[in-house]
């Protein structure tokens, strides 16, 4: 029997994706391409309407083709597998149907659909359902779920619940099965992984870092993604002492003017963001900082998008993630509507595009001539060569032996463009 799982949305989600598909290799599945499968399964995201649309027009897709193939299972989870759960339940042709936070339930609802299908059984009961990675040399671990912050546009909190830590011990535990298994870096996954052991006195991400860095075949430790609200300097200077600990700061920005920063519900002002750069690159003067950005929030208006280009061009950001506003029913700014024209918020995207391109060249560029170290991924099917990445997240390319894969490199950079850098061991 064959399933395939489409996976929309965040890194958490693609995790889960991981989880979902170790469970269902557990019970016999085999991956296939949609087309050949007996089981589509969908995990999906909410965070723009956009992201719904691509699922909705795949079920659109798979409803027709169960009306010449009945047999053919459908499950909706996820974030919109939670939004949208009651008209999701009313349409017959889809089997199953969760949210993000009760995947826990999967093993026990695929066993309830083995035996309404008469699908057969695995011989042995599945114990431990061991997580399917697929990224590499990377193994993500949650270290928070759910979120607190309500800010005002965001569907998250909605659809992932209050945020909870997991016990150092249980994360502890996950990193030494990841090590073992012969994964050298962790990524550690949270909607704001600083607010990490908030509810346990004594216990802060500087100290579950603190308790990994020693890990024997632990060479890398992640972290995505950091809210700049809680982004304490002394966790700045903790991180100093931890060399697996990357120097890649993803810190949302989403907007550079103070109005809308309060309007969002953000708790930083641009001051606060950009003293926090500040000790960031003294500490750290070759670490990367990436962002995500929103334009065309509804009470945006001209001086406030200018103030988020002139930030833009006072941090020069290694990376950043900019998508236009979607209104998300439920959430704070949802009365406010979505007053802002396709066309002006497609003005505002391509400026900071244009803009960000440029800076991210000129990061890559001051490369040109170093040594990097890289951690050696995979070869590049298209262009041959080994791709790794760096501490700091940029992608290299050079040319080496597929025996290198999982270990580090030092590459000297000989040429960058501005999502990647060429070079030789
Ligand atoms: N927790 C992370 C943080 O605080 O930045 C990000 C999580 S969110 C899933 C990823 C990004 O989606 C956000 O940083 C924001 O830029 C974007 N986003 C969230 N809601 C949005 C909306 N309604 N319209 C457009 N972009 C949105
Ligand atoms: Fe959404 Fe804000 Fe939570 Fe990030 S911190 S998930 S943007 S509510
Ligand atoms: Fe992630 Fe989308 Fe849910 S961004 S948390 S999958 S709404």
């Amino acid at each position: 029997m064959r399933y395939h799982l489409k996976t929309y949305g965040c890194q958490m989600n693609s995790h889960d994706s991981e989880y979902l598909a170790g469970v269902l290799e557990a019970f016999g599945w085999l991956p296939s391409s949609a087309g050949e499968a007996d089981f589509v399964l969908l995990n999906t995201c909410s965070v723009r309407d956009n992201a719904e649309q691509k699922a909705r027009s795949l079920l659109g897709k798979l409803r027709r083709r169960k009306l010449s193939q009945p047999a053919l299972a459908i499950a909706v989870l996820g974030c919109m597998g939670e939004r949208t759960r009651c008209q999701l339940e009313k349409q017959a042709e889809i089997d199953l149907t969760l949210g993000p936070r009760q995947l826990e339930e999967f093993p026990d609802r695929l066993r309830q659909l083995h035996q309404e299908r008469e699908w057969p059984l695995p011989v042995e009961e599945p114990v431990a359902i061991p997580y399917r990675r697929t990224q590499g040399v990377t193994a993500s671990v949650n270290i928070t779920l759910g979120c607190n912050s309500f800010c005002s546009y965001c569907v998250v909190p909605l659809v992932r619940g209050r945020e909870a830590s997991r016990p150092p011990e249980e994360v502890s535990r996950e990193v030494a099965e990841a090590v073992s298994c012969g994964f050298p870096e962790v990524l550690l996954l949270g909607q704001n992984v600083n607010s990490y052991g908030r509810e346990w006195s004594g216990w802060d991400l500087g100290r579950l870092l603190q308790l990994l860095h020693p890990m024997p075949g632990l060479v890398r430790i992640r972290t995505m993604t950091s809210h700049p609200r809680d982004f304490p300097l002394s966790l700045v200077e903790q991180i100093a002492d931890l060399p697996k600990v990357c120097e890649h700061f993803h810190l949302p920005l989403q907007s550079g003017s103070d109005r809308l920063l309060q309007a969002m519900n953000r708790g930083y002002t641009r001051t606060q963001y950009l003293s926090l750069v500040q000790a960031i690159r003294t500490r750290f003067p070759r670490a990367s900082i990436t962002t995500d950005l929103i334009v065309g929030y509804p009470l945006e208006e001209e001086a406030d998008f200018l103030d988020t280009l002139q930030l833009m061009e006072e941090v020069r950001f290694d990376n950043a993630h900019i998508l236009t506003y979607s209104p998300r029913p439920g959430t704070a700014a949802y009365p406010l509507g979505d007053p802002i024209p396709k066309g002006e918020k497609a003005r505002r995207l391509s400026l900071l595009m244009e803009a960000h391109q440029i800076h991210a060249l000129e990061r890559n560029q001051a490369l040109v001539g170093e040594t990097v170290e890289v951690l050696v991924e995979e070869r590049d099917p298209r262009s041959g060569k080994m791709y790794g990445r760096t501490g700091s997240d940029k992608a290299v390319y050079f040319p080496g032996e597929e025996a290198w894969i999982g270990s580090l490199r030092a590459v000297q950079v000989e040429t960058a463009a501005a999502w990647s850098l060429l070079g030789i061991v």
